[in-house]
């Protein structure tokens, strides 16, 4: 049969021919697909980059594809992506292909009921600078009354292979990303976010499918898949016999019901994916690149090393503990002043956590100057400026609430159901009353304030009521949905108005994790746990989908605040140099030595600061591998130079220190050494010179003696 060949990178082609293949190619990976007009779409393949002439190869070896947007109503003994009640209540949908096209990047699979008028528009897009493709649905109501969507899946991808392992992450409070890995057996594994507001609380809308067995780190295939959804969202891992594993990702279709009047569409949002033959951290580096090149908010912008208030003072800020703090780290090297929690607040003062939500006036009591002394004292010292808001929220002990009871999320018949300080309320940012709220804080004090140069957005509830006053009583299934369309949209008009704004995303501590936020956030706080120790596994977990450029990692108070550990202040800055390098606490309680440690640590960190916020990450010896040991490193892109980081956390009986096997060097290259203030021994590999290949197949025997001893060694190309 004449196949006719679709390369997605090819502009502008439309065909409507009888038999397509379809090949979404990004540098290094190829998806494979068939869209013959009148059928479904098939998925054949998904693996490392194909000619169009290994695509005849596929489809006359593999006699089994698989439905690329399964639709419930006939032979829907499988998982299903689209689920719709049709405006007669017919709840069956039969789509068949109607023609394909490409704009640009996006190849567009166009698809009708084929009885009703009801169209599905199937995107794919394929990124030339990594090897991410991304794809979703454009949903449209062509009937006359409305219909009911059901269940609504970005997207799906299917597998055959025995013995594939998944990796997934999940936690809680203060203990975030942890990493979980298994075999994909029998039955369907769910994985899902019901917080409603914060997507990434538990269990995180990121997987990867590891092809070769138990996954490693830098080797073997691997898939990655992330729903960029900040709402709730459910991962369905369907897996029938040994060899088939089906991968069906989207909003979570619970209490979601969605209608669409005639006329009216929905897009869901992007499923994005990788593939790798390089092990997990293939698939993390492709990821990390996507953000890079876009998908992150100032993707290749280098962040600012900051000092936050939170764990130095609380909610205990006024104008001399900040000059205080600012003072200790303008003396260290820092470059930017963080106000946390406790700046606001008139009628209700926010010196506790139940109260002054939604009041965004400064406390003349703590800050008889306002933000703009706070500002100017920051400036005076060289310093920039950040401040804490928490705009999707309120407490009941509020004059904005007093205001407008209405604004926040509950069903007027109930009893509020509050949260955090006892008194905490979400907004209902389906209303566009509230977005405009939104939207006017950021602006509010962007107007004041014109030199402010970040804001950390906050976010410390879940949605534990349920309704909108906003809604009509038929739209209140629209609740979950419109809830993040509308933060959506107040977030893209805050961008738009604010473009060079730096902005993190918190929710107590790495509560909204998911890349449905990153086109509108720098960078996140990765969890209130600052232990060093248990960061280690925090960040080794994010660290699998997102770039360590955007995560930050402080030094904080030893004995900890949240364990009680105590840590040596090296370990604590070798550990949080890794990602985006701040502090939280008071430099004055630091003693002169290690004040002089600290301001090493920051000058240095000045120095590899572009391998590791912009270079790429090699996770090398994991901690969840149970032995007390760690390490990973960052190589710049050009591979001349690299800095490599060992930990010993825990001090196991008769436990040698493994050697360390380097990765991603250039093995023909001559690498110098240099150490980082070693902890134990000399400077024993200063200045020597070892090549890539030796460096990656033999290793160093860099010892680490006692519990938290850690080293940082440099290398630079001859
Ligand atoms: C959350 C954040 C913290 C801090 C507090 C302030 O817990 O994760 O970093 O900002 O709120 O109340």
């Amino acid at each position: 049969m004449k196949r006719i060949l679709f390369a997605v990178l090819a502009l502008g082609l439309t065909l409507t021919a009888q038999a397509k293949d379809i090949f979404v190619n990004t540098p290094k990976t190829t998806l494979m697909l068939t869209a013959n007009d009148g059928q479904t779409p098939r998925i054949h393949y998904y693996g490392s980059r194909i000619t169009p002439a290994q695509g005849h190869e596929i489809i006359d070896a593999m006699s089994l594809n698989y439905d690329a947007y399964p639709a419930f109503g006939r032979e829907s003994y499988d998982e299903t992506a689209l689920s719709v009640t049709h405006a007669d209540g017919n709840m069956t949908t039969e789509l068949a292909i109607t023609g394909t096209r490409t704009e640009g990047d996006l190849t567009i699979i166009s698809m009708k009921d084929k009885k009703y008028d009801f169209y599905v528009d199937l995107y794919y897009r394929a990124n030339d600078k990594s090897d991410v493709i991304e794809t979703w649905t454009v949903l449209r109501n062509g009937e006359k009354k409305a219909v009911r969507l059901e269940q609504y899946a970005s997207g799906v991808m299917t597998f055959r292979q025995e013995g594939a392992w998944l990796t997934h992450f999940h936690g809680t409070w203060a203990a975030e990303g942890q990493m979980t890995e298994e075999p994909l057996t029998q039955g369907l594994k769910t994985i899902v976010s019901h917080d409603g507001v914060r997507a990434g609380m538990n269990d995180r809308a990121e997987v990867m499918i590891s092809l070769d067995g138990k996954p490693q780190e830098n080797s073997g295939r691997v898939v990655g898949a992330a729903l960029c959804w900040t709402g709730n969202y459910k991962l369905r891992l369907e897996t029938r016999g040994k060899y088939r594993h089906t991968l069906v990702a989207g909003i979570d279709d619970l209490h979601t019901t969605y209608t669409l009047k005639p006329g009216e569409s929905f897009q869901t949002p992007e499923l994005a994916m990788t593939y790798s033959t390089e092990g997990k951290g293939g698939v993390s580096r492709a990821f990390h690149r996507w953000g890079r090149e876009g998908k992150l908010h100032n993707g290749k912008g280098l962040r600012e090393i900051l000092l936050n208030s939170w764990e130095g003072v609380y909610m205990n800020v006024n104008q001399e503990v900040c000059e205080q703090m600012m003072d200790g780290i303008r003396e260290l090297g820092g470059e930017l002043f963080v106000v946390d929690d406790g700046w606001f607040g008139r009628k209700y003062r926010r010196t506790n956590d139940s109260q002054g939500l939604g009041d965004w006036q400064t406390d003349l009591e703590k800050l008889p100057g306002g933000v703009p002394a706070l500002l100017k004292a920051a400036e005076d010292r060289g310093l920039k400026f950040g401040i804490w808001i928490e705009p999707e929220m309120t407490n009941s002990k509020s004059e904005l609430y007093e205001k407008h009871p209405d604004w926040v999320v509950a069903h007027p018949t109930r009893e509020l159901a509050k949260g955090r300080g006892g008194t905490q309320l979400v907004l209902d940012m389906s209303n566009p009353k509230v977005q405009d709220f939104v939207v006017g804080i950021v602006d509010d004090l962007v107007k004041e304030n014109p030199h402010l140069h970040y804001i950390k957005w906050d976010c410390n509830m879940s949605m534990n009521n349920f309704g909108s006053s906003y809604l009509s009583g038929d739209r209140q299934s629209h609740l979950i949905v419109d809830f993040h369309r509308g933060l959506r949209s107040a977030l893209e008009r805050i961008r738009k108005a604010h473009p060079d704004l730096v902005i993190q995303l918190c929710a107590s501590g790495g509560g909204r994790v998911n890349w449905g936020f990153m086109p509108y956030f720098d960078e996140f706080w990765c969890s209130d746990n600052t232990d060093a120790q248990q960061r280690l596994f925090i960040q080794w977990g994010t660290s699998h989908f997102f770039p360590t450029m955007a995560m930050a990692q402080h030094v904080s108070a030893s004995p900890n605040h949240q364990t009680g550990r105590v840590i040596p202040l090296k370990f604590r800055f070798d550990v949080a140099m890794t990602g985006r390098l701040g502090m939280e606490m008071k430099p004055s309680d630091l003693n002169d030595r290690e004040c002089e440690y600290a301001k090493k640590a920051v000058a240095f960190y000045k120095e590899i600061r572009p391998i590791v916020q912009l270079g790429d990450q090699y996770r090398l010896l994991s901690p969840y591998e149970g032995n007390g040991f760690c390490s990973e490193m960052f190589v710049s892109e050009d591979k001349s130079e690299a800095v490599f980081f060992c930990y010993k956390f825990e001090n196991y009986a008769d436990l040698h220190t493994p050697r360390w096997h380097m990765a991603g060097l250039d093995p023909d290259a001559t690498y110098r050494l240099t150490e980082f203030e070693p902890s134990e021994r000399a400077r024993y590999f200063d200045g020597k010179t070892f090549s890539g290949r030796f460096l990656m197949e033999t290793g160093l025997d860099a010892y680490l003696s006692r519990q938290f001893s850690s080293r940082v060694i440099r290398l630079k190309r001859e």
